[in-house]
């Protein structure tokens, strides 16, 4: 099977989740139930669903010198991802997320970026080797975004395809859109990037129409429970998700742009990408957590199997 690098960039996190019956006003103090505490960032979830789903996954970000920090890079080593490039900043902590997950399976989320928002050009300058060896540059927004501006520039003109999951939501220049071969935004953030509310097909295509004129070749927009949008080359149309009962949506949108650029990666066309990346997103919501939740490949030998002949 063909098999072209991945370079994922991005955040790490700890996160301390409480799942709680519904999420308290403001003010309000609530008894909740279970906590617990797993890996997560939006940039480390994304490594290790590409890496989960078969993928060759380098990834870049930046910890402190800390026990949370040195413990989530320990997790992606154990997962097989290269960790070479990780950047330790000497000032700040590692990310932390405080996550409440409510009973419907929504999720409400603060981070604190800590290190991962001091990741630099003169950092990711380092691990250039990495951007030489990659075919595909998958980034998110829990970093600087003049980083994710300077890697993406730096990368379009080596010919990479980069891919940005636009989360989270943040409007974007024109130039960082130019330089993208992919965009990944949910229905809040296309409507930050274009000023488009989207809710159903019709104004998908009109938020997605927007982005391909501002220069990205590709423009999937998540929909949640609906399944994904797909914009390319003048063709569209939905690509409706498994139903399943979600139990928490927490890096749904992680383990869906790490399976899309692990499909994408093996040579699987557009249609069948997404069709895999809306299974393994149906797998992860079923479970708590976020790199806990990320299924492997081959749990997703269940029908419908979008590469029946695996
Ligand atoms: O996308 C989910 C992730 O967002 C969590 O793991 C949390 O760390 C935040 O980055």
């Amino acid at each position: 099977m063909k098999h072209q690098k991945i370079l994922v960039i991005g955040s790490s996190n700890t996160d301390m989740v409480i799942q709680t019956r519904k999420f308290p006003a403001p003010g309000e103090t609530i008894l909740g139930g279970k906590f617990f505490m797993n890996p997560g960032g939006k940039g480390a979830n994304q490594a290790v669903a590409a890496q989960r789903l078969g993928g060759s996954v380098s990834f870049v970000g930046k910890i402190g010198n800390d026990i949370f920090g040195k413990q989530a890079v320990q997790l992606l080593e154990n997962e097989g991802i290269n960790v070479r490039y990780v950047a330790v900043d000497p000032e700040n902590p590692s990310g932390v997320a405080l996550i409440t997950v409510d009973s419907k399976a929504e999720n409400s989320i603060v981070v604190a970026p800590g290190s991962n928002g001091t990741l630099n050009p003169a950092d990711f300058d380092k691990a250039q080797p990495e951007l030489e060896s990659a075919y595909f540059v998958l980034m998110q927004l829990e970093i600087p975004i003049p980083t994710v501006e300077y890697i993406a520039r730096l990368a379009a003109q080596k010919e990479k395809k980069v891919i940005l999951n636009p989360a989270p939501a943040a409007s974007l220049s024109d130039e960082l859109l130019r330089n993208l071969y992919l965009i990944t935004p949910n229905e809040t953030e296309a409507e930050i990037l274009t000023g488009i509310r989207v809710s159903d097909e019709a104004s998908a295509l009109q938020a997605a129409t927007f982005l391909h004129n501002k220069g990205v070749h590709i423009v999937i927009i998540t929909m949640g429970a609906a399944g994904a949008f797909l914009l390319e080359n003048g063709s569209s149309g939905m690509v409706p998700a498994p139903l399943v009962k979600a139990v928490d949506t927490t890096a749904a949108g992680d383990t869906f742009n790490g399976a899309l650029v692990v499909a994408l990666s093996e040579g699987k066309s557009l249609q069948e990408s997404v069709t895999f990346a809306n299974l393994a997103a149906s797998v992860s919501v079923t479970r708590p957590g976020a790199q806990s939740s990320v299924p492997y490949r081959k749990e997703l030998n269940v029908s419908p199997n979008p590469f029946p002949h695996e």
